[in-house]
């Protein structure tokens, strides 16, 4: 199926109905030449066990076409380290990964390559034992706590049925990936509610052709946060308990981010502080255009219902413009929020925010708000 990659995508995408506004140029398909060079013996399945597995697993990843990390317990402060794989590697978690407890920053796991699919085998899960560390401080102070599931330099690639428990922060980094399926991956901090924060569900930077499709996220963050890439599409989602389908913060260490042509479609919020949210960062520089989110369905909000927020990390009521948000397409956008949440709250900078179109939106249950700054002509706060 990765071979595929794109025609799958491309059929998935035609089938839900996805269009944009104008994106960046495709990158052109892999060239079987190059992914053909590095492949080691095609035939050699391989299988790491206990708590000694990683060590064998690290020193002959290049010699398997298939790792098989079965039942493994990762030593505390060490990276489960599945980067630099030949090409066309197959990784299958079976049974329960285990890492142990360490203060330090991660990640427990990460993955490189070109052509690789990890999957986990059903009934598999790995787990960060976030209830060791979580102490309601999250990135902010308390103990140091890994980040957990890196996928950095990822090409044509896929995440298949990847189970993720007890992220002690951040579950997944997606970060300069391309061409890559994340397929009916879970991820379930949902222990971490009193205690858990920063546990965002989806962290993507740098990304192009993204298709993130069946995710379930329980947690105590942003379910999905987009700071940079374009052409990404999460869609047949489940979030529940989180601060929504993110776009940003945009801002902060990088600038002059950009993303574009993002859709979330067919999404189920449940309990979330907000489900649709865009944030940039007061002072910051960047775009965001051609957003959309379709079919979205929410009960429960604690804050807000949509919100759009450009004084992230400054004064609330001062936005400002350095962001602009064009191409904001809301479709069938329902549901409710708390009685003492907001349903849509827009705070946009003098003229950074156009050319948004909004139709059947309905959120509802929540307050009215009598304070938005800056809506574009057409819409309704
Ligand atoms: C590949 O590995 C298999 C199984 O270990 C072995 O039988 C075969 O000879 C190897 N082929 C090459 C070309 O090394
Ligand atoms: C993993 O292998 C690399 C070299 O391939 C080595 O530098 C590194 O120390 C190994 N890591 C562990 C934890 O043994
Ligand atoms: C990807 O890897 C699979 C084996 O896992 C292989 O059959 C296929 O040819 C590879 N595709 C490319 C484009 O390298
Ligand atoms: C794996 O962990 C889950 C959740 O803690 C548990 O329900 C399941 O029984 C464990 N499976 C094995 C094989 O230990
Ligand atoms: C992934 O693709 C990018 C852009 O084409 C390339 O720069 C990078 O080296 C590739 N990564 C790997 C691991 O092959
Ligand atoms: C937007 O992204 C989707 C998903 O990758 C892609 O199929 C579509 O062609 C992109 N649209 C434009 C205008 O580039
Ligand atoms: C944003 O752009 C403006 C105008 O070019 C510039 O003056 C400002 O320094 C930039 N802000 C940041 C944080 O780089
Ligand atoms: C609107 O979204 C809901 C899910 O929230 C879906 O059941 C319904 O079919 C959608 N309506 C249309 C016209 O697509
Ligand atoms: C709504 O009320 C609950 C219960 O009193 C409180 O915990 C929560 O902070 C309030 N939410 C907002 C947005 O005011």
């Amino acid at each position: 199926m990765v071979q595929h990659l794109e025609t799958f995508l491309a059929a998935l995408l035609v089938a839900s109905g996805v269009s944009a506004g104008p994106a960046p140029a495709p990158t052109p398909a892999p060239r079987l030449e190059d992914a053909v060079i590095k492949r080691g013996n095609t035939s050699v399945s391989c299988t790491f066990s206990g708590s000694d597995g990683y060590l064998s697993a690290n020193a002959s990843k290049t010699a398997c076409a298939t790792i098989v990390l079965s039942a493994l317990t990762v030593p505390a402060g060490i990276t489960l380290d599945m980067e630099g794989l030949n090409d066309g590697t197959n990784i299958v978690f079976v049974g329960n990964t285990t890492f142990e407890y360490a203060e330090w920053s991660g990640s427990l796991f990460s993955v490189s390559g070109n052509n690789i699919t990890v999957r986990g085998a059903p009934g598999s899960s790995l787990d960060g034992q976030g209830a060791l560390y979580w102490d309601g401080m999250g990135n902010s102070g308390g103990v140091t706590k890994p980040k957990f599931f890196k996928a950095n330099n990822l090409n044509n690639s896929m995440l298949d049925s990847v189970v993720i428990r007890n992220a002690p922060r951040n579950s997944f980094s997606l970060n300069y990936v391309n061409n890559l399926l994340v397929k009916d991956v879970v991820v379930d901090d949902s222990t971490g509610d009193a205690l858990g924060k920063n546990t965002d569900g989806f962290n993507i930077n740098n990304a192009n052709n993204v298709l993130i499709t069946g995710a379930k996220v329980w947690n105590q963050d942003d379910c999905v946060a987009i700071n940079s890439g374009q052409n990404i599409v999460f869609t047949k989602g489940f979030c529940s308990g989180g601060h929504g389908l993110s776009i940003g913060s945009i801002g902060g260490q990088d600038n002059d981010n950009a993303v574009q042509n993002v859709t979330f479609s067919d999404t189920v919020m449940e309990k979330s502080q907000q489900s649709v949210r865009i944030k940039s960062i007061s002072g910051a520089n960047g775009t965001v255009a051609d957003i959309t989110y379709r079919n979205i369905f929410m009960s429960g909000g604690t804050d807000y219902g949509i919100i759009v927020d450009q004084s992230y990390n400054g004064v609330d009521g001062e936005p400002t413009n350095g962001v602009s948000i064009t191409g904001f397409v809301l479709q069938n956008v329902t549901g409710t929020v708390n009685d003492n949440a907001t349903n849509k709250y827009i705070e946009c900078g003098e003229g950074s925010c156009s050319d948004w179109t909004w139709t059947d939106v309905q959120v509802t249950g929540g307050l009215n708000s009598a304070s938005c700054m800056n809506v574009p002509e057409g819409i309704s706060c």
